[in-house]
Formats: structure tokens, C-alpha cells, sequence
């Protein structure tokens, strides 16, 4: 079937990005993002495209060319998904926070909704596509689904798993490793996979388009993620090994990087990894494999979250113990609260584990990130439920300048790898501080000789 009306169910990160491409490459499609969330899609359809909610470098431009044109977004779901002959359901698949499964299994009520909801407003046969990463074995249930309470249509089922890291994503999105699309294999299971195939090969070379079933598909985004993850916790595991022999991170990721069996890539040390995926992908993987009964394989895995959860842990301690063993009204700085740089996204992001402890111990939180709201700031602490909103309130202030936010701290932290923090004024910074100045590096961001030099006592990470 030849694709000329695509619905997506979900104006995230995923699927706003995603879409924007599909129609900025294939003006003969008609792409319509939808989502129950009003403001959200309020903003991806403000008049000033700076305004979208998602900051992507690159992402505004594209959505400016295609939006009006061939890109929509809507809050009427059943009018798109009546009108789609290919729907993706891009929605969020957290951690579950109840019931069985609690802080390990994907929550999939999202997902079951979704489908449930195609189903009693099909007409006609339809492609559903599962842009969300999903537990392997999701597409059984959700065939069960579509199949029992549908109006007798017929639906196929692809995976197609999405791999982009935010702060890249136009580049991912344009140029990928790899689409992966798992289907059935039967004649149908075939049609629909051609179909899906032909709308991406309008950009992607063939070659780059993967074709495997569906299981394989679903397992390959959960394994991609914990493989990347591990990257990340294993290099941070050898970071303290080199705080405690003089050896130097940086120069041991460099020497094994070289080899081209491990690769270069992946191997920056830090304070922990954050983001949206990483973790909640891991513990699924974990959960999954425990509910197999295989006990080994779900404990090789978690320890990449054991792993993470004291990186940060020893991040906010040192800086304690540091300051002299105590933070009490003390400023600590922040730059950065983002999980990463290039975006405005701060789930998981370390950031708020490091603020946590250190508000515990009575600190005054003060805070610099050229992306994330205030707002944003308390909504993520107050998620933590560690104490009440006001105090969370009290101790911590947004500002918008960095210099401002430095001024009279005893100590800066960086948190997220901003490339602006490079450019600073340093000295500045320097003499607005409290003495001894302290900057903890969580992204060995700076150039320690040149901070020492200033005469900040200057700590990074892994040396
Ligand atoms: P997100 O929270 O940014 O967006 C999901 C959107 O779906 C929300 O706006 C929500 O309102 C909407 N939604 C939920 N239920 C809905 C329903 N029934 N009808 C209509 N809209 C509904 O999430 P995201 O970061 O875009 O992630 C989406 C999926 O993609 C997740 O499964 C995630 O694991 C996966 N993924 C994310 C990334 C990433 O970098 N963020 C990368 C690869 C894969
Ligand atoms: C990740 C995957 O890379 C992507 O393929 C998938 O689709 C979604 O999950 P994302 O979470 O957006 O993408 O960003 P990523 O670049 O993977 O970084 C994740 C976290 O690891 C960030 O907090 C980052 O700072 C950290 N990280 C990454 C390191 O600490 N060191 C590294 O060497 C690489």
C-alpha cells in the first residue's frame, strides 16, 4: 500500500521530531502529530516557531517549512486516526509507580489506550506502527486488543523502534545508522513492512533499513539502550578506580578507545547518565528477565543501575565532605540542569539526585541553565516527594545569568555539559566567589590547569 496519510499518536520527544522529518521529506504525505495534552499542542502550533515545545537544535527550521504544508498537529485524535491509513503510537512508556512491576515494569496504560481507541474508530484496514519502545512481546497484546474490540477491520502490527538521543535528534533523524522494522512474515506482515520501508526510504538509503520480526525489533531497542548504558557505568566504575591511583579517566578512555574492537565513543565519564530511556529501559529488561526466571541475567544488568545510583551518590558526598564536611546555608552553584546538553529535557537527569542530597544537608541551591524553566526545576524536586514544595522552594533559585548565579557561592557544581560553560569568564567568577573557590566538574568540562592557574580548587571526575 503506498502511504499518502500518516497519523502519530503523541507530540513528544519522539514523536514530534519524527514526524516533522516524515513530512519535511515526503511532501506527498500528509502528517498529522496528535495529542490529548491542549498546550503542548498549543505550542508546536504557536505562530512563533521558536516557541515549539521541544528545543532541538535544527527542529524549529524544519517545522516552520513543513507545518501548514503537510505537518499538523491537532488535538482530534479520532479525525486523524479515522483519516491515517498508518498510524505510530508515540507515547510514553514510564516506569510503573504502582501495583506489580512498581519501579521495574514499562507502564503500557498508555499504550492499551491507544489501541483501544484505534480500534473502535478504524474503518478501514490500518499499519500500526510501535514508535514507542515497548517490553518484547507487546505487539501480541496489543493485536489482542485491536483484533477483540475493533469493527472487524484489519490490522498489521510493525515494531520500529526509535533511536535518536535528544540534542541530536535532526541529525539522527536525517542521517541514522539504522531504521529497524519488525513485522510479521506472512504476505500481509510483508505488505505492511514494504509500506513502512517505502515512506523512510525517501531519505534513508535502503541499505540502512533493517527488516526483522517482531520480536526482534522490540528486544533491539531495550538491548541497544542497556548496551549504551553500561558503556557509560562502566567507564564511570573505572573513574573512581582512577581517583584512588592517580590514573587519569580521560587519558584511560582515550588509550582504550583507540582500539577499534571498543571504539571511541561513550566512554566520557560523568556524574551518571540521566535522560528518559536509559534507566526505565534497563529496569524493563531487568523485569522482563526476572519474569523468565532468569535471575542472572536481570542481575548483570541492573548493576549498570547500581552503578549510576553511586556515581551520583559520590558526586553530592564528595562535595560535602569537601566543603569540610558540611553544606549547611551554604551556596552551592549549579550550571546545568538538563540531562545532557543541546536539550531542554531534564528527566532523570543527575542533576536533581545531586540536588536532592545536597538540600538534605541544608544547602542553598542556586541554579544556571540557558533551557530549563524554574518551574521545571521544582516540578522534578517536588516529583522526588523527599519534602514538602516550600522547602523545596526555599532552597533553590533560578537565575538568569550565570555570573549572577555564581556571585558569592562557596562552591559551583556543573552538572550538564553546555558548551557555553567552556566560554566564561572564569576569572570573573573567580573573584565574585567566596575563598576557597571549589568547582566540582561532573562533566570534566574545563581545563583543570587553567582553572588551578585561576586558583579555584578545581576536581573532576576520574582524576
Ligand atoms: P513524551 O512524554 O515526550 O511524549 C509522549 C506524549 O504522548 C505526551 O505528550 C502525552 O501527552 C502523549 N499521550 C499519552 N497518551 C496519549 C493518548 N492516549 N492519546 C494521545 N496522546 C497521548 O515521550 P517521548 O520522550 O516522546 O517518548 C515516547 C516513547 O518513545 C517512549 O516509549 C520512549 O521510551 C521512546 N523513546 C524516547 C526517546 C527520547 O529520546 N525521548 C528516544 C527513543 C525512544
Ligand atoms: C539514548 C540513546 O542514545 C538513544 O539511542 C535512544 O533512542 C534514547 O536514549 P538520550 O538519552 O537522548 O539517548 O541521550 P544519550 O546521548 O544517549 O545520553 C544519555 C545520558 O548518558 C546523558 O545523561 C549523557 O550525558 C550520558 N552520557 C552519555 C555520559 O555520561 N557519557 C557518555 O559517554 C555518553
Amino acid at each position: 500500500m503506498k502511504i499518502t496519510n500518516i497519523c502519530c499518536i503523541g507530540a513528544g520527544y519522539v514523536g514530534g521530531p519524527t514526524m516533522a522529518i516524515i513530512a519535511d521529506k515526503s511532501p506527498h504525505i500528509k502528517v498529522t502529530v496528535v495529542d490529548l495534552n491542549e498546550p503542548r499542542i498549543a505550542a508546536w502550533n504557536d505562530q512563533d516557531v521558536n516557541n515549539i515545545p521541544i528545543y532541538e537544535p535544527g527542529l524549529s527550521d524544519i517545522v516552520a517549512r513543513a507545518r501548514g504544508r503537510n505537518l499538523f498537529f491537532s488535538t482530534e485524535v479520532d479525525k486523524a486516526i479515522d483519516e491515517a491509513e498508518l498510524i505510530f503510537i508515540s507515547v510514553n512508556t514510564p516506569t510503573k509507580t504502582y501495583g506489580t512491576g512498581k519501579g521495574m515494569a514499562a507502564d503500557l496504560k498508555h499504550i492499551e489506550l491507544c489501541a483501544r481507541q484505534i480500534a473502535k474508530v478504524a474503518k478501514n484496514n490500518k499499519i500500526i506502527v510501535e514508535k514507542s519502545t515497548l517490553p518484547v512481546r507487546t505487539a501480541e497484546a496489543l493485536k489482542s486488543i485491536l483484533d477483540n474490540t475493533g469493527n472487524g477491520v484489519q490490522f498489521q502490527i510493525l515494531s520500529n523502534p526509535e533511536f535518536l538521543a535528544e540534542g541530536t535528534a535532526v541529525e539522527d533523524l536525517l542521517s541514522p545508522d539504522r531504521v529497524l522494522i519488525g513485522g510479521e512474515s506472512t504476505p500481509q506482515g510483508m505488505e505492511a513492512i514494504d509500506s513502512l520501508v517505502e515512506v523512510y526510504s525517501n531519505w534513508v538509503p535502503r541499505e540502512r533499513i533493517l527488516t526483522t520480526n517482531v520480536w526482534s525489533s522490540e528486544l533491539s531497542k531495550l538491548v541497544a539502550n542497556a548496551f549504551l548504558a553500561q558503556r557509560v557505568s562502566s567507564i564511570n566504575a573505572i573513574s573512581e578506580l582512577c581517583e584512588k591511583t592517580e590514573a587519569n579517566v580521560n587519558e584511560v578512555a582515550k588509550a582504550i578507545g583507540m582500539d577499534s574492537r571498543i571504539g571511541p565513543k561513550f566512554l566520557k565519564a560523568s556524574v551518571g547518565f540521566g535522560g528518559s530511556c536509559f534507566q526505565k529501559d534497563i529496569l524493563n529488561l531487568v523485569y522482563i528477565s526476572k519474569a523468565f526466571g532468569l535471575n542472572e541475567v536481570a542481575d548483570y544488568w541492573e548493576q549498570v543501575i547500581i552503578m549510576n545510583d553511586h556515581q551520583k551518590k559520590r558526586f553530592s558526598k564528595n562535595i560535602v565532605q569537601t566543603l569540610y564536611n558540611t553544606v549547611s546555608g551554604k551556596k552551592i552553584t549549579f550550571l546545568g540542569w538538563a540531562f545532557k546538553k543541546d536539550t531542554n529535557d531534564t528527566r532523570e537527569s543527575a542533576a536533581i539526585y545531586v540536588a536532592d542530597d545536597l538540600i538534605n544537608e541544608q544547602a542553598k541551591v542556586a541554579l544556571y541553565d540557558p533551557k530549563v524553566t524554574h518551574n521545571q526545576v521544582l516540578f522534578d524536586l517536588n516529583y522526588l516527594d523527599t519534602r514538602s514544595s516550600s522547602e523545596n522552594e526555599k532552597h533553590i533559585v533560578s537565575f538568569d545569568s550565570p555570573y549572577e548565579a555564581c556571585k558569592n557561592a562557596h562552591a559551583i557544581a556543573i552538572l550538564t555539559e553546555w558548551d557555553e560553560f567552556k566560554d566564561y569568564d572564569w576569572k570573573k567568577i573567580y573573584d565574585s566567589m567566596l575563598k576557597p573557590a571549589f568547582v566540582f566538574d561532573g562533566r570534566n568540562l574545563l581545563n583543570p590547569e587553567r582553572m588551578k592557574e585561576i586558583g579555584f580548587i578545581y576536581q573532576a571526575i576520574g582524576s
